[in-house]
């Protein structure tokens, strides 16, 4: 069997409160979501703006190869929209709880059930593939909602969709409930919220009981809790279900960073497959155990979902694993050194603090005594920025005994920082930024800001952080600790016989 993927992270998804997505963006998206392998792409609803319709006729221009949909209502008003985008499909929602009917639309069952026919009908006559999807199905009267969706089979619809609108199903009455449509004798889609944390397991349950499409949204984004997340459907119908989708799984993490990057909704570190704790660990068991063999705690590989394995040092740690990573870092330490490097981690996870690989290679540098004397050192950092000037940065560097002065321009004053500054260090050319993260660590104007930034150079990824109240200086203070870094990897292995 194989399941097909029904991706709403630019409809359902987009109504996560907080998120509000231009055309470009979307379009970024889509052509992400068409190279990962999604079977369809809700674009969007096209009733709902100039600004989403345009979203949505980029996406549909692309010749992308997904099936492009767009949300409408049952009335004819958004049909039009819809086919003015030239979607291919529309997934046209029908309310069908009494308490959605009487309290939201104010209709009765058959004035519902004539929009659906006709609207069904006007949409197929002008050539849309319709899913027709019933809104609140979960609290529906199952007899009526059968009703609407045989009137829309009548009526040329090709697919029915099921919506647990407010997450209540459980997986064994997720079951029972898609069970009961099968006899339609039609394509079902499950589309499930999470509003307890059921979201996939009530997906897979509908999976199991028949229906061939979920919908899903990339890190499960959407309304409230959000909808069932598409990388922990996918990965887990490959590896606990034997069951294949057309989703190339290798990008699933890069996807997530991405749609995570665009809408700014950032993940819990401890979300399943994907968030940043996907695949660390922390104790010396663990750590020890995955090690010699990953599987003794990894149920899948990170590099099945395109991530990776990370070490993180707390006070659980052991000792083989610190001397494994110094190793990794090109560190040849003595006993006595690796026993003051030990002791700083340890006391350091008694503070309550986690070593990351970037403090562990700090506080190895100091320990050896190499960062003692940094290659590059800031001495001067002029700024000009302004609503109507190009921003201008001026940089007076010191470099071993040398005093350089550069300028840049950039799109902004960190970008005109960085431009002087690489300008200034020519033998790191080919530098590459890999990331470079901002946060705000307390509120107002006046927040701490902390920069965390990777670099690339020669295939090898530095990371350096910095904490400051200016955003500027902060990424300058970061920008140089990753060059210095790099340019002290010499001196790092020139400290690996020690
Ligand atoms: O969850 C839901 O009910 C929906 C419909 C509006 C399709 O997203
Ligand atoms: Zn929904």
């Amino acid at each position: 069997m194989k399941a097909r993927i029904f991706d709403t992270t630019l409809r359902d998804g987009e109504q996560t409160p907080g998120i509000s997505l231009t055309p470009d963006e979307k379009l970024l998206i889509a052509r992400k979501l068409d190279e990962l392998g999604v079977n369809v792409i809700e674009a969007g609803s096209a009733i709902t703006s100039e600004g989403e319709r345009n979203g949505i006729k980029k996406i549909t221009s692309e010749g992308l190869s997904a099936e492009l949909c767009s949300f409408t209502r049952a009335v004819q008003l958004d049909i039009d929209a819809a086919l003015e985008c030239d979607v291919d499909s529309i997934h046209l929602v029908v309310p069908t709880s009494d308490l959605h009917l009487e309290h939201k639309l104010r209709k009765s069952r058959e004035q519902v059930k004539r929009m659906a026919v006709e609207s069904t009908q006007y949409a197929v006559d002008h050539g849309l593939l319709v899913e027709i999807s019933s809104e609140d199905a979960t609290r529906s009267d199952m007899e009526f909602m059968k009703e609407i969706f045989q009137a829309g089979i009548d009526a040329g619809a090709k697919r029915i969709c099921a919506c647990d609108t407010v997450g209540i199903l459980t997986p064994e009455r997720s079951f029972d409930f898609y069970s009961q449509l099968m006899d339609l004798n039609v394509p079902l889609s499950v589309h499930c919220h999470n509003d307890f944390g059921l979201a996939v397991a009530n997906s897979l349950a509908g999976l199991r009981a028949g229906a061939t499409q979920a919908h899903v949204t990339v890190n499960g984004i959407g309304e409230r809790a959000g909808n069932a997340s598409l990388e922990e459907l996918v990965v887990s119908l490959y590896s606990l279900y034997n069951v294949q989708t057309q989703i190339n799984i290798q990008m699933l993490y890069e996807v997530s960073k991405m749609v995570a990057r665009i809408t700014g909704m950032y993940l819990q570190p401890n979300k399943a497959i994907v968030g940043e704790n996907a695949f660390a660990h922390e104790s010396g068991i663990h750590a020890d155990g995955v090690m010699k063999k990953a599987e003794t705690y990894e149920p899948i590989m990170p590099e099945l979902v395109g991530h990776k394995r990370r070490f993180v040092m707390g006070k659980h740690v052991g000792s083989h694993i610190i001397k494994q990573r110094i190793n990794d870092m090109g560190f040849r330490v003595d006993d006595e050194r690796f026993s003051q490097i030990f002791n700083r981690i340890k006391s350091l996870g008694d503070m309550g603090k986690c070593v990351t690989d970037v403090d562990l290679q700090a506080i190895a540098e100091d320990v050896m005594g190499v960062m003692s004397e940094k290659p590059v050192e800031l001495q001067e950092l002029t700024i000009v920025s302004g609503n109507k000037v190009t921003p201008t940065a001026s940089v007076k560097l010191k470099i071993g005994d040398v005093e350089k002065l550069e300028a840049g321009v950039g799109v902004g004053p960190v970008d005109a920082a960085i431009v002087a500054i690489t300008k200034t260090i020519e033998d790191l050319a080919n530098i590459e930024f890999e990331e470079y993260h901002v946060d705000a660590i307390t509120g107002g104007t006046d927040a701490l800001i902390d920069v965390v930034i990777k670099l690339k150079h020669d295939g090898k990824v530095v990371s350096a952080r910095s904490t400051q109240p200016d955003i500027i200086n902060a990424s300058v203070e970061a920008f140089l600790g990753g060059i210095n870094k790099i340019l002290t990897d010499k001196k790092v292995n020139e400290s690996k016989n020690v």
